[in-house]
């Protein structure tokens, strides 16, 4: 079985102050570093550290030699990137001293995806095989369609969110990874239970997951409803938590362990991220995420 992440490649320009910056306010940051991120690339970076067979689709700008050098270094198959003119995508990111963040995209290549490329890509995925999605690209519309069409497994994490998204084909869609305010903007509510009750009941065929931060994350499918905690953890930088809960969460999967374990397993790795600095930096490996998980439960012994 082999992945798909059909998504964004991003410059993060990450920069470290004492608060978010608020309207009208001008603040020096106190470090700032450029690294590579995206939610596409790192949630496939999360998932070939987790040690699944995941390809990157995406579009690259002429200046983006390091993102594929990235996506390379750490496993993930390249094959399928195409550069078009201009620049890549970018992200200007603001971390505070809680390791909150807040996050200005600037689209660049990865709003240049075409429906030649979409088929060309999806021609080398088969039936079973997962397509996994976020909304940093356009025409994600299209992808699920023609992903459903080959009857690959479409998983979607509608972020950002915009009212747009609601007008898809969402029954098409086997997995949903969605943040706490994702699920309020898709649902109107801010109520937790509520929220993932209305999105069973509007998706009964799709597993819906909703990563609740520093609460934790929830699970819904039929009768299967489930909540993890979150692992305590100091946090850093919160940046690609989400994208490496998906990655893990995804990965688990593959590997056949149950829902809840899968959660589980997510949590932990989105811990260890929420740790370090930086998206694609901070996300662990496998063999770490099992080894801390067994001396955690022998301390518990
Ligand atoms: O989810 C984190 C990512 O969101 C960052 O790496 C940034 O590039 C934005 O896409």
């Amino acid at each position: 079985m082999k992945f798909l992440v059909m998504g964004s490649l991003n410059y993060d320009y990450v920069y470290e102050l004492n608060h978010i910056v608020q309207p009208g306010e001008t603040v020096a940051s106190v470090r700032m570093e450029t690294l590579c991120g995206g939610k596409g690339l790192n949630q496939s970076i999360a998932l070939a550290k987790a040690g699944s067979n995941v390809w990157q689709g995406g579009m690259i700008g002429e200046d983006g030699e390091l993102l594929v050098n990235t996506a390379v270094r750490y496993g993930v198959g390249v094959e399928y990137l195409k550069t078009v003119s201009g620049r890549s995508g970018h992200a200007v990111i603001q971390v505070d001293a809680n390791g909150q963040n807040s996050i200005v995209l600037y689209g660049g290549s990865n709003r240049k995806f075409t429906e030649e490329y979409i088929c060309e890509t999806l021609e080398h995925f088969e039936s079973g095989d997962y397509l996994v999605l976020q909304n940093e690209i356009n025409r994600v519309n299209e992808v699920i369609r023609e992903g459903y069409a080959r009857r690959m497994k479409i998983v979607l994490n509608p972020s950002p969110y915009d009212a747009e998204i609601l007008s898809w084909d969402l029954s098409k869609v086997s997995v949903f990874f969605l943040n706490e305010i994702e699920g309020e903007q898709m649902t109107g509510t801010g109520d937790v239970k509520k929220m993932i009750a209305i999105l069973m009941q509007r998706y009964p065929e799709a597993e819906i997951i909703l990563t609740l931060g520093e609460k934790g994350a929830s699970y819904g499918k039929g009768e299967q409803i489930f909540f993890q905690p979150a692992f305590p953890v100091k946090a850093v930088d919160t940046t690609a938590a989400g994208d490496t809960f998906t990655g893990y969460f995804l990965a688990a999967r593959s590997k056949g362990f149950s829902a809840k374990k899968c959660l589980e397993i997510a949590a932990h790795a989105s811990a260890f991220a929420v740790g370090k600095r930086g998206a694609a930096p901070s996300i662990p490996l496998w063999k770490e995420v099992v080894m801390d998980t067994k001396l955690r439960q022998a301390s518990l012994c």
